[in-house]
């Protein structure tokens, strides 16, 4: 079969970023526009200010990436974008975006969920093999997931309340920490010590994840140590939110690896750029004799790269839409099965 070439778009969030990849894993070039310095300002990421700068930019990294490449448009197969979920007005810069350049250039048009994007930036590492598992760890995810094929899962455990990622972003705001949370959080920890006792989560056999009852518990101790006017060390504060918040996805990871038997992990979503997390992961796998798959940091968060990834299972399967495709600020991804 001849290479097929894929260009992706992506800018659910605050990153405008193009690639163009073969055959979904080898990345020919890529361009990645970040507007984290303007949303720092306002200590998260603005709606509004974020879709414009989408719109400002987005013709320039195409012009950009295709340079790099020494392409044009029409030397593509396919252009996939990012349809769900994230900001809309964002969502909606990159997916018209690539309505047109689908529509002028006459090539199939791909719709692909962002996580899945985040999922198969595991195949720039090596070609995932089935079955695995997956552990999506994200802003808006925290699963186990077994995959028998491509785009085939079956959700062992999700998460009962808030996500992994949105818990770190939290515990940011509490400590008083710049955006982006989850990076700045794990910087802090780095330089403290796991002093402050919290609860462990769903302490228990299953492979459900529950992160409120943590998150809360940090929220009250800030503000009761604040109350008594005593000074909170913000780093072993974060430090010990990291081990417990960490120590509860090995834990689980451990578990489904044990009770489905399979041999293979992959780690996924923009908390997976955590080193404590990749550390850890890496030594269960090592102890279990499992095959470890996490994506290098520079495909953890957000990036076009994955989408043109994810994409190539839909180019061959023939999964396109057409131009009446509409962003979604929110879609589920994963089927869940109900026992
Ligand atoms: O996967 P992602 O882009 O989220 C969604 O698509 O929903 O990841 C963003 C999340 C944010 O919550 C961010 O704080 C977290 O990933 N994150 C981290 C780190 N880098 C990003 N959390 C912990 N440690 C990090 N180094
Ligand atoms: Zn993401």
């Amino acid at each position: 079969m001849s290479d097929v070439i894929i260009l992706g778009i992506e800018s659910s969030c605050d990153e405008t970023s193009i690639s163009i990849v073969k055959n979904g894993s080898e990345e020919i070039a890529t361009t990645v526009a970040t507007q984290m310095d303007t949303h720092a300002h306002y200590g998260g990421v603005v709606p509004e200010i974020a879709s414009r700068m989408h719109t400002e930019c987005i013709t320039l990294v195409l012009e950009d990436v295709l340079k790099k490449a020494n392409m044009q448009v029409s030397d593509v197969d396919a252009i996939a974008v990012t349809y769900a979920p994230g900001l809309l007005g964002s969502l909606l810069v990159g997916v018209e975006f690539a309505k047109v350049l689908s529509f002028v250039y006459k090539k199939p048009l791909i719709a692909t969920h962002h996580i899945a994007g985040h999922i198969y930036a595991n195949n720039l590492v090596k070609k995932m093999e089935f079955p695995l598992l997956a552990l999506v760890v994200s802003g808006g995810h925290t699963e186990l997931v077994v995959m028998k094929g491509d785009y085939d899962f079956e959700v062992l455990g999700t998460t009962l309340d808030d996500a992994i990622g949105e818990c770190y972003d939290k515990v940011a705001r509490v400590l008083g920490l710049p955006y982006p949370g989850g990076p700045n959080v794990e910087k802090y920890a780095k330089q403290g010590k796991p002093t402050y006792k919290l609860p462990i989560p769903m302490n228990n056999e299953e492979l459900n994840f529950s992160y409120s009852g943590l998150k809360s518990a940090v929220i009250n101790l800030a503000h009761n140590e604040l109350q008594r006017g005593q000074e909170l060390n913000k780093y072993d504060l974060a430090s010990s939110f990291q081990e417990i918040a960490v120590d509860e996805l090995v834990r689980k990871t451990r578990l489904a690896l044990s009770k489905t038997g399979i041999k293979r992990l992959i780690v996924a979503g923009g908390v997976s750029a955590n080193g404590y997390l990749r550390s850890e992961i890496g030594r269960l796998c090592e102890e279990l004799n499992v095959d470890l798959s996490i994506p290098p940091l520079k495909y953890c968060t957000d990036n076009a790269t994955m989408i043109a990834c994810a994409a190539y299972p839909q180019y061959l399967k023939g999964d396109f839409s057409d131009l009446s495709l509409k962003a979604k600020s929110q879609e589920y991804f994963f089927e869940q099965k109900v026992e």
